[in-house]
């Protein structure tokens, strides 16, 4: 299991200490949600922010891209340093052509779904992607309580990975918390994305270790 810490509920005038204070935690992935105000009603960070943190840290960047056209932004992204680029499926007609210019860019490709996209929707590009991201709350805000009902996708997607015989990670993200975490690993997420749950208390250490500890 793997943890990727989300810089949304960090404090953004400390950032650096909140990014270093969960590395030295043994979070595996540091997750960067970048809205634009269109896909989804809030507005966070751009490229910049990306080759910002770029500098600072060696864990890997785990870019969400929660933004219209996301085609568009790819070089940019991947110029600042993402390692990972998660494109949603419902943000582009052209899904197949967005991880393809993921991987041209040299960034590893992810898919995202939104709790309302079913599994047949990215089934033709699972072959393409490294991760596959499940949203187990609605995009556009931390905080906000998890979708139990997304337990069951995570499931459907571990037996079509089995059944296809491909090797992505399934990633979950939305109200992930020592209490929710269990039934999304149980159904076979790999990756966790947390950042309310890591930052709201101000103890991200502590945090990342009740995380670890539901996962044994
Ligand atoms: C929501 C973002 C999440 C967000 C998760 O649109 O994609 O990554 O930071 O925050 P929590 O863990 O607070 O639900
Ligand atoms: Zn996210």
């Amino acid at each position: 299991m793997k943890i990727a810490t989300s810089i949304l509920s960090a404090d953004f005038a400390h950032l650096a200490q909140d990014i270093d204070a969960v590395a030295a935690a043994g979070a595996d992935l540091l997750h960067v949600d970048v809205m634009d105000g269109h896909f989804v009603s809030n507005l966070t960070f751009g490229p910049g922010m990306v080759a910002a943190i770029r500098p600072i840290t060696n864990l890997p960047l785990d870019v969400h891209l929660m933004v219209d056209d996301p085609q568009r932004w790819i070089p940019q992204f991947a110029k600042a340093g993402a390692d990972t680029l998660l494109v949603h499926a419902e943000a582009t007609p052209h899904l197949y052509g967005a991880l393809q210019a993921v991987q041209q860019a040299g960034c590893k490709p992810g898919v995202v779904v939104n709790p309302g996209t079913g599994l047949a929707t990215i089934e033709e590009v699972l072959p393409l992607v490294g991760q596959v991201l499940v949203m187990t709350v609605n995009p556009g805000f931390g905080g906000q309580k998890f979708i139990p009902a997304m337990t069951a996708k995570v499931k459907a997607l571990a037996a079509l990975r089995q059944r296809l015989g491909l090797r992505f990670d399934i990633e979950v993200d939305g109200g992930i918390s020592a209490v929710t975490a269990p039934a999304v690993l149980a159904a076979g997420a790999d990756i966790l994305v947390a950042g309310s749950f890591i930052y709201a208390a101000g103890r991200p250490a502590t945090q990342i270790a009740k995380l670890r500890q539901v996962a044994r």
